[in-house]
C-alpha cells in the first residue's frame, strides 16, 4: 500500500510541497486541484513567472493565442481570462487588438500584469463561480494556459460566453491532454446552439528549442463565436 509504515505527517507535508514548492514550476502548477490551490501556487509564482517559467521554458501558448484571434478577425475589446502577469494582454496589444481587459484569480498574478500598463482595465476573480456584471461587455475574449490540467475545466467556458456580445470572437487554449480528459469534447456540443463558426486548431505550447518533459506539449485553440 503506498505511505504504509511512513508517518502521517511526513506524507502531508510531501503533500503541500508539491502545491506549496519553495520555487513553483509546472508540475506544482498541473498538481492543483482546486480555484484555492491556484490562488496559493500563484501568488508565490507571480514575481518569477515571466523569467523562470516563460523565457526559460519557450513558453510561447500567449503569442500562438493572440495570433490567431488577430487571424479570425477579432477586435477590441477584449477580456482576457486568466490573465495572468498579462503576457497574452501584451501579444494583443503588439498586434494592435485593443482595449483589453484582465482578470485572474490570483491578486499577486495581477499585480505584475497592472505594472506593464498593458490592460486597461485588471479585476480578481474565479470564472469558475462567474463574472459579475460583465455580461456582453466584451466584443472578443482570449485565454491562454489557463483551461490546463489542475485549473479551470470545461464549466469555464459558461463565464467567457457570457462576457462576450453575439458575434464576438473567443480563443482559448486548452491543454490537450485535458480536453480530453476534462470532457471538453461534450462541453462543446453542449454549447453548439450558442455559439458558431467553431474550429479547433492543435498548436505548440512551447518553441523549437524548448527541452525538458513537456517541451512537446500542444493544446488546441478553441475558437468560435457567440450566436
Ligand atoms: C499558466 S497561468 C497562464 C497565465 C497567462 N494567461 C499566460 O499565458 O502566461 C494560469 C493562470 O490561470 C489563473 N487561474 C487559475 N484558476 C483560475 C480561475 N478559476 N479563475 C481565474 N483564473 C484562474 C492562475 O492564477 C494563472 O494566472
Amino acid at each position: 500500500m503506498p505511505g504504509q509504515g511512513k508517518p502521517l505527517a511526513k506524507i502531508c507535508v510531501r503533500a503541500l510541497n508539491v502545491l506549496m514548492p519553495d520555487k513553483p514550476d509546472l508540475e506544482s502548477a498541473y498538481a492543483l486541484q482546486t480555484p484555492e490551490d491556484s490562488r496559493k501556487l500563484y501568488a508565490v509564482w507571480a514575481t518569477t513567472y515571466d523569467t523562470d517559467f516563460a523565457e526559460q521554458s519557450g513558453y510561447i501558448l500567449h503569442e500562438q493565442v493572440a495570433r490567431h484571434f488577430a487571424l479570425m478577425g477579432g477586435f477590441g475589446p477584449v477580456l482576457d481570462v486568466g490573465a495572468g502577469t498579462g503576457l497574452c494582454g501584451e501579444a494583443l496589444r503588439a498586434r494592435g487588438i485593443e482595449p483589453v481587459d484582465g482578470t485572474d484569480i490570483s491578486a499577486e498574478m495581477l499585480e505584475v500584469a497592472g505594472k506593464k500598463d498593458t490592460y486597461r482595465n485588471i479585476f480578481p476573480g474565479d470564472i469558475l463561480a462567474g463574472l459579475e456584471g460583465t455580461q456582453d461587455s466584451y466584443q472578443g475574449a482570449v485565454s491562454a494556459g489557463t483551461f490546463t490540467t489542475g485549473h479551470v475545466g470545461p464549466d469555464g467556458i459558461d463565464t467567457v460566453v457570457h462576457a462576450v456580445r453575439p458575434r464576438g470572437w473567443i480563443v482559448l487554449s486548452v491543454n490537450a491532454k485535458h480536453y480530453r480528459a476534462a470532457g471538453f469534447e461534450a462541453k462543446m456540443a453542449e454549447l453548439a446552439a450558442t455559439i458558431t463558426d467553431v474550429s479547433a486548431t492543435e498548436v505548440a505550447i512551447y518553441g523549437p528549442d524548448a527541452t525538458g518533459p513537456h517541451a512537446k506539449d500542444v493544446a488546441l485553440l478553441l475558437a468560435f463565436r457567440k450566436a
